[in-house]
């Protein structure tokens, strides 16, 4: 039951210990040193060169190591193999724990914080509370929800949108169309944390934003092809957005010049709002090996047909 890894940007060695640690007996191979590929029952890949993985012909199961599997999607020769998606409790964290910084960063204004220090500025700038502070979350998944529920505590009017009517204990929800124009009426702070499949791809583009409230911000920490960039940087040009904090760019790494570098308004991390942490996530993978050899049915396997 060998298993082949394929990552340009996870740590193939760490990989290898933590799961050596769960699998003693699971030989582990990294691409492009793969042996016979007949071997290979498991690919554990991050975006594996278009066409690897059609060549393992007695391929059991795909485990992505991220939780968003539209690159392997995109690769028209991708093998039946059910297709599983990182879902570990140390990257739900890290998401949520990204969404409620970022929230906070706007609502407690740490930039103008950080700025009056520079000047030993003395002057206290005001907030709203939290329970006046409307936060849509766009995606209830695993991510949307824990981001959700990190937010409540805190005490901020949270509302999330799903694609499916959801009931979710403590948690208000909206779907379909009419709920998405309930949700961005009411957003002061807009998360995506959807999918990036056909029907998402733009979503946060001009008419979104035009149905926010004045003053709000954006916040996208799922994918770069959710957004529409010019109309981003048009609703902040006209005062109509405050500000926006992003994870995740059409183009990784954001190029050189780009204009969200240098943008006062914008916030910009390098995609890593949720980590795959190997430590945190091994217990996963080893699961989903452990299951597929039990002849057991496999979880967090990806619905090609929804697209995620
Ligand atoms: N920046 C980072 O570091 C990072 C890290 C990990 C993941 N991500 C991104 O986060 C995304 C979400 O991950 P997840 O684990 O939470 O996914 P998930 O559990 O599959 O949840 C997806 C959610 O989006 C909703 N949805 C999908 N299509 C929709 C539509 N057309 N309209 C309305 N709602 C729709 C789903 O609705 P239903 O519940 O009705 O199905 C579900 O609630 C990933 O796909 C990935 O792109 C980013």
């Amino acid at each position: 039951m060998t298993l082949l890894f394929v990552s340009a940007s996870d740590n193939a060695e760490v990989w290898r210990a933590e799961l050596a640690r769960r699998l003693p007996d699971l030989p582990f191979r990294v691409w492009p040193d793969m042996g016979d590929p007949a071997d290979i029952r498991y690919a554990l890949v991050w975006k594996p060169p278009a066409g690897l993985l059609a060549g393992l012909p007695n391929l059991k199961a795909i485990l992505s190591l991220g939780a968003g599997v539209e690159p392997l999607l995109n690769d028209p020769t991708l093998p039946d193999a059910p297709l599983v998606r990182m879902v570990a409790e140390g990257l739900t964290e890290d998401m949520a724990a990204y969404v409620v910084l970022q929230v906070l960063r706007w609502q407690r204004t740490l930039d103008a914080y950080v700025r009056q220090q520079a000047e030993a500025v003395w002057k206290p700038l005001g907030h709203r509370p939290a329970s006046e502070v409307r936060v849509g979350i766009l995606g209830l998944g695993v991510l949307g929800e824990a981001a959700a529920r990190a937010l409540l505590p805190l005490g901020f009017d949270v509302l999330g949108w799903s694609r499916t009517r959801k009931d979710i204990p403590g948690i208000a929800t909206v779907h379909g169309a009419d709920g998405l124009k309930e949700l961005a009426a009411r957003s002061d702070f807009l998360v995506c944390l959807l999918p990036l499949t056909a029907e998402t791809r733009g979503i946060l583009g001009a008419s979104l934003f035009a149905a926010l409230p004045r003053g709000a911000v954006v916040i996208n920490a799922a994918r770069g092809g959710h957004l529409v960039e010019a109309d981003l940087l048009a609703a902040l040009g006209s005062g109509h957005l405050s500000g926006a904090s992003l994870d995740v760019f059409a183009e990784e790494p954001l190029r050189a010049g780009h204009p969200f570098w240098t943008h006062p308004k914008i916030h910009v991390t390098p995609h890593n709002a949720g980590v795959t942490h190997p430590s945190r996530c091994a217990d996963h993978v080893a699961d989903a090996i452990r299951r597929a050899e039990a002849g057991q049915p496999l979880l967090h396997v990806v619905d090609r047909t929804r697209g995620y």
